[in-house]
């Protein structure tokens, strides 16, 4: 039987809206002359949804910090613990023992005060009053969003690709998305097992509310007979016709990953398989994985991905820059100006979805 077209539902990702403050700032203070021997202290911050991997960004700027002479402060709960002043001094020791743990010891949270003027200045004011040159910021769109807006007012930021949702601009890679597609491909093996031993199909829902990188690059690694994402979401009803096609070519099983993003999610396809039961072949379960995806130990990827970026980071601040989210594009670490990247999301290669219809045979 014939497969047909995935349905195209092209999405823009929102981001936070930028209210940029309207200081311009070039984006290497060494253009300006900056005297880089005055970068002595900096602060790391991570923010937005915590991502595996977080903590080894922060050891390692913590440790390549320190290396440089620089003073390091914590920031707890990002963007709104620089409003409120909540900074920790870290040494080595306080970074040890963390790499291979998921989340982030500094804590994340979302601030709706930090992109209000009010809150800027208090942000301001804190970095001032501790005498704070320099600031990393771990995380997202959101983030690096923020991180933007506080380069705009003349602090010296650096931006690190964290999300396990890669959809940054300006790096292939964000740390934290290897693991969360590997818990993502360890859950559908588990229920490819399981599915064989009773002939049935079982969807699996993984995060990803705007982007569906996650859920087309488990799926596609995990055979999954159809994927669908909010970027390219596929009807209930068509899921329903190619695991009926699938049921007839003799599978035993058959596996549905969808993002938690797409409109006809896991309920609704349920309940029209419910109705569908007899004429599709396979009874469907369905196992919701959530931010299970999220709490897992850091890959061995995504700590030596946090580790570079992490050095990165400091190594483009004792230049003098500022301004820019280091990333990794083509296998080399690279620094783009946050100004490329903000308020853009990174769309799905339609490749991908392409290779996934093809293989699912
Ligand atoms: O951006 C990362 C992410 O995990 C998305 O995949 C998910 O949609 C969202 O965060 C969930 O956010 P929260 O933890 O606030 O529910």
């Amino acid at each position: 039987m014939k497969i047909g077209p995935v349905r195209a539902h092209r999405r823009i990702c929102p981001n936070p809206p930028l209210k940029a403050a309207a200081i311009a700032v070039p984006w290497t203070a060494r253009a300006r002359g900056h005297n880089l021997a005055l970068m002595k202290h900096i602060a790391v911050l991570t923010s937005g949804g915590d991502a595996p991997g977080m903590n080894a960004a922060i050891r390692a700027v913590t440790r390549s910090a320190l290396d440089e002479g620089m003073t390091v402060s914590g920031v707890l709960q990002g963007w709104q613990g620089l409003v409120d002043g909540q900074f920790r001094q870290l040494s080595a020791r306080d970074v040890g023992g963390i790499i291979q743990v998921g989340g982030t010891f500094l804590g994340s949270a979302r601030s709706a005060e930090f992109p209000e003027e009010s809150g800027r200045s208090k942000a301001l004011r804190n970095l001032a009053q501790r005498g704070i040159d320099g600031v990393v910021v771990i995380g997202g769109n959101g983030s690096q969003a923020g991180a933007y807006m506080l380069s705009q007012l003349g602090v010296h930021v650096v931006g690190i690709a964290s999300t396990i949702d890669n959809d940054l601009f300006g790096t292939d890679i964000t740390i934290g998305c290897d693991t969360a597609i590997n818990v993502t491909l360890e859950a559908i093996d588990r229920l490819r097992t399981t599915g064989s031993s009773h002939n049935r199909a079982f969807l699996v829902e993984t995060m990803g509310r705007d982007c569906g990188y996650l859920a087309i690059m488990a799926g596609l690694a995990g055979g999954a007979e159809v994927i669908s994402i909010p970027e390219f979401e596929v009807s209930a009803g068509e899921i329903a016709q190619r695991l009926r096609a699938a049921f007839e070519r003799g599978k035993t099983h058959a596996i549905v990953v969808i993002a938690e993003g797409v409109k006809e999610n896991a309920a609704k396809i349920l309940a029209y398989f419910d109705a569908d039961k007899q004429r599709v072949g396979f009874e469907l379960r369905a196992t919701t994985l959530g931010h299970v995806v999220r709490g897992a130990p850091p890959s061995a990827f995504d700590r030596l991905l946090a580790t570079r970026l992490g050095v990165n980071a400091v190594k483009a601040l004792s230049n003098g820059e500022t301004g820019v989210l280091v990333g990794y594009q083509k296998n080399e670490v690279t620094r783009t100006p946050l100004a490329d990247i903000v308020g853009r999301t990174k769309p799905i290669d339609t490749e991908l979805v392409e290779l996934a219809r093809i293989l699912a045979k």
